[in-house]
């Protein structure tokens, strides 16, 4: 019992430490950013996926918005995010936004690209972690591409209240603890829309 234990925290502590971080690199490369893209990265926390997809589009913007809870994540605020984007040198480009995800405070299509690491199952109801997920595909533009990781049975309902999008599991580099709080992928193309109709 005591070696599974030490062991559990052993993967735990590498998720966090290392894992995670080496992930969501590999998962932002995969995507094929050209570098001028808009960016907003759902419950960013201190920044660690904010100020990589920052690194990724220099001629763009990286937004993230939160509500810096310090019992979803120590040491959270905004003036600590900001600061983590000063010490990567990509500050020039990030903003942060006090916000709830179930509400967004953006205008619909204002997005190339939306990430969320770790934040929407924090949402206590099925119901609000919906809203965040159909608000999160709303300030997506047509054709732009929407990433959430979170443990394995609630990004699969996300999938399924959607309706759309593909589940990848993200491996044990993003297992807190053991396989049977790993992690999942949601990744979603938002439909393009039909060819000779405008936005409303
Ligand atoms: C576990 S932390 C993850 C932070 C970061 N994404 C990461 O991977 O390091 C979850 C974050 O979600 C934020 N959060 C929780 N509920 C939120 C909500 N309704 N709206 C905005 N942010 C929220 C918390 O404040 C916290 O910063």
């Amino acid at each position: 019992m005591g070696t599974l234990l030490l062991a559990s925290t052993g993967v735990y502590l590498h998720t966090t430490l290392r894992g995670k971080l080496r992930i969501w690199k590999q998962e932002l490369d995969r995507i094929g950013l050209k570098g001028d893209e808009h960016l907003l990265d759902l419950g960013c926390g201190r920044g660690a996926v904010l100020v990589e997809a920052a690194r990724r589009v220099p001629a763009g913007r990286a937004d993230g918005v939160d509500l810096w809870s310090r019992k979803d994540q120590s040491g959270n605020g905004p003036a600590v995010t900001l600061a983590n984007a000063a010490a990567a040198g990509v500050a020039d480009r990030v903003e942060v936004h006090t916000g709830d995800m179930t509400s967004l405070p953006f205008e619909d299509g204002t997005f190339d690209i939306v990430t969320s690491a770790m934040a929407i199952h924090n949402i206590p109801s099925r119901e609000g972690r919906h809203r965040a997920v159909d608000e999160a595909v709303r300030v997506l533009r047509p054709g732009g591409q929407l990433l959430i990781a979170d443990p394995w049975w609630i990004a699969r309902q996300y999938a399924d209240h959607l309706g759309q999008g593909t589940l990848r599991p993200l491996g044990a580099g993003y297992w807190y603890g053991g396989p049977w709080l790993g992690i999942t992928l949601l990744h979603v193309v938002k439909e393009p829309r039909p060819e000779g109709t405008e936005p409303c």
